[in-house]
């Protein structure tokens, strides 16, 4: 073996080792050029092959060129490594790849519920109006007539913050709101009649949770006040509801029932729309289903605002929007609402 084979045998070896250590498309670039290019030790070592002695020639120019093979397939070899890791300086994009799934969301039951009784409203002339969740004892208590003693005040039922000695009484203090109708309050003191809102929003109470109660739920309040608004005008809009959420065979009632902030006020019920009023599991025999708390504005409330209850009358009503989910998508245990399982969510 001459000089120039055992040179060009050592070059190999050299390049082997170099391109072991190398990590990124940069170092690989300046790697080539130093073997590879024109100015390189390849190019360099094969302008000696001139140099050898006639004999000596087949068998240096063969180990040249299986040098120079081994050579450029160690760079070729490296090269598809480091684009595989994701490091080579141009990144390869296969264009004929179908692209990656993206799992589409959809709407939350209880959400759809919550815009399809907002259409329904909205196309009856109401707008929506908006509360904070976090209320004081006067807007949710006080200016809806609701006195001092009524058990639905105290600790056990409502959530209060900084409770200390009997301040639960006190108008300033913070709570979750336990119902949407503080959001009247709000509305009434901050414009003049005619107001016809509702009110979508998440209410809070202390409940043991259960298959039909949790401490927190969703209503939809309405209000409406005008001149001469009637009881007939209250079951009007509830029935137009009804019909347009559950169906044109549903009928609406009203009972007599009694909430501190109207007077009359009613219960109202919608025919079960299971069994048709029959009688079943769902309506636990009676036929009915109750829809919202509803009832004439009590005129304590209109003082307590600030309008005038000779000048005008009105109505207001309180759905939960968690029975209505329940009971258009025959769900039968309220947990699973809230429980955040895509396998049931995914069923809607
Ligand atoms: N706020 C009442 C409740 O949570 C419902 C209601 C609203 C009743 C408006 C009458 C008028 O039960």
């Amino acid at each position: 073996m001459n000089e120039l084979q055992k040179e060009l045998l050592e070059a190999a070896s050299s390049a082997e080792m170099q391109l072991a250590e190398t990590r990124d498309a940069n170092a690989l670039e300046e790697l080539r050029v130093r073997f590879l290019g024109r100015k390189g030790l390849l190019p360099a070592l094969t302008a000696k092959l001139g140099k050898v002695p006639v004999e000596d020639k087949p068998a240096t120019g063969k180990t040249l060129n299986q040098v120079k093979n081994t050579i450029l397939q160690l760079f070729e070899q490296k090269s598809s490594e480091l684009q595989a890791a994701g490091g080579g300086k141009t990144q390869s994009l296969d264009v004929s790849l179908p692209g990656r799934q993206r799992p589409l969301g959809h709407k939350h039951p209880i959400t759809r519920v919550m815009d399809e009784t907002v259409a329904i409203f909205r196309r009856m002339g109401f707008v929506v109006a908006d509360g904070p969740d976090i209320e004081d004892v006067w807007h949710n208590f006080d200016a809806l007539n609701t006195p001092p003693e009524h058990p639905s005040r105290t600790p056990e039922d409502t959530f209060y913050f900084g409770l200390q000695g009997d301040n639960w009484l006190n108008p300033e203090t913070g709570i979750l709101r336990t119902q949407t109708s503080p959001v009247q309050i709000r509305v009434m003191k901050s414009q003049k009649p005619p107001v016809r809102i509702i009110c979508p929003g998440r209410c809070y109470r202390r409940d043991t949770p259960d298959a039909t109660h949790g401490m927190s739920f969703h209503q939809i309040e309405g209000l409406y006040v005008d001149k001469n608004v009637s009881l007939a005008d209250l079951k009007g809009v509830l029935t137009h509801y009804a019909k347009e959420m559950f169906g044109k065979q549903v009928k609406v009632r009203l009972r007599p029932h009694y909430f501190p902030f109207t007077e009359p006020s009613v219960e109202c019920d919608a025919s079960c729309i299971i069994c048709a009023g029959k009688g079943c599991r769902v309506c636990k025999g009676s036929g009915w289903l109750e829809l919202a708390g509803a009832g004439m504005v009590n005129p304590a409330v209109f003082e307590n605002v600030g309008y005038d209850p000779e000048e005008v009358s009105g109505y207001a009503f309180g759905m939960g929007l968690e029975r209505t989910a329940m009971i258009r998508y025959a769900i039968n245990d309220l947990r699973l609402l809230y429980e955040n399982d895509l396998r049931f969510l995914h069923q809607f």
